[in-house]
């Protein structure tokens, strides 16, 4: 595999290195260190990640979080291509009681909010005592502001990004940063 500073190609597009692996592992660590003293003398808390984009990001909170926590993950389908369609699918995978408990949602990114928003509209009705959201990226410039994202590890412009578990069309998400598409 090429370089990690380097332009690399997917498909019919090339992405530029955005965040590096390092920026990544430091940042969790700094929202892992806020959820730990945020739920320090609660019921532990439940980690929920939505797969598949949320694998490593889950991972690298998880392993950060200094406190007992339970991990879980759900399936959403909602993406295609480099623009989000805001289509969404039944819920898959949840395994966990949650009603009564501490549900942090996990995403790769927060995009146009519609997934984020169809799973919370979905989680609510049974009964949890909170829910936020942690999400690796956020996109305030499309983010709507209707489902709060109390976590959020980087804030970065509307481009179409991969790695650390996105992907385009399938492929980068096994890259060990972020990569932005080049226009
Ligand atoms: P939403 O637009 O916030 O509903 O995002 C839905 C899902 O689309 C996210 O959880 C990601 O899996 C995917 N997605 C949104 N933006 C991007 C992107 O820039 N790159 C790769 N996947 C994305
Ligand atoms: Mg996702």
């Amino acid at each position: 595999m090429a370089a990690h500073d380097k332009e690399i190609t997917l498909g019919d597009n090339s992405f530029t290195p955005a965040i590096t692996l390092g920026e990544i592992a430091r940042e969790v660590q700094g929202l892992a260190n806020r959820i730990a003293a945020d739920y320090a003398g609660r019921r532990r808390p439940l980690l929920l990640g939505v797969l598949n984009g949320s694998f490593m990001f889950a991972s690298e909170l998880a392993r950060n979080l200094d406190m007992d926590c339970d991990i879980s993950f759900i399936k959403i389908a909602s993406y295609r291509g480099t623009e989000s369609t805001g289509r969404v699918s039944e819920l898959v995978g949840l395994d966990v009681d949650i009603a009564g408990r501490h549900v942090i949602i996990v995403e790769d990114i927060v995009d146009t909010e519609h997934s984020i928003e169809h799973l919370y509209r979905m989680l609510e009705p049974l009964r949890p005592a909170s829910i936020e959201v942690a999400a690796l990226l956020l996109k305030p410039g499309v983010y709507r502001k209707e489902i709060p994202v109390r976590y959020a590890a980087f804030e970065i412009p509307d481009d179409f990004v991969v790695g650390f578990g996105l992907d385009y069309d399938g492929l980068g998400r096994n890259l060990p940063g972020i990569y932005k598409i080049k226009r």
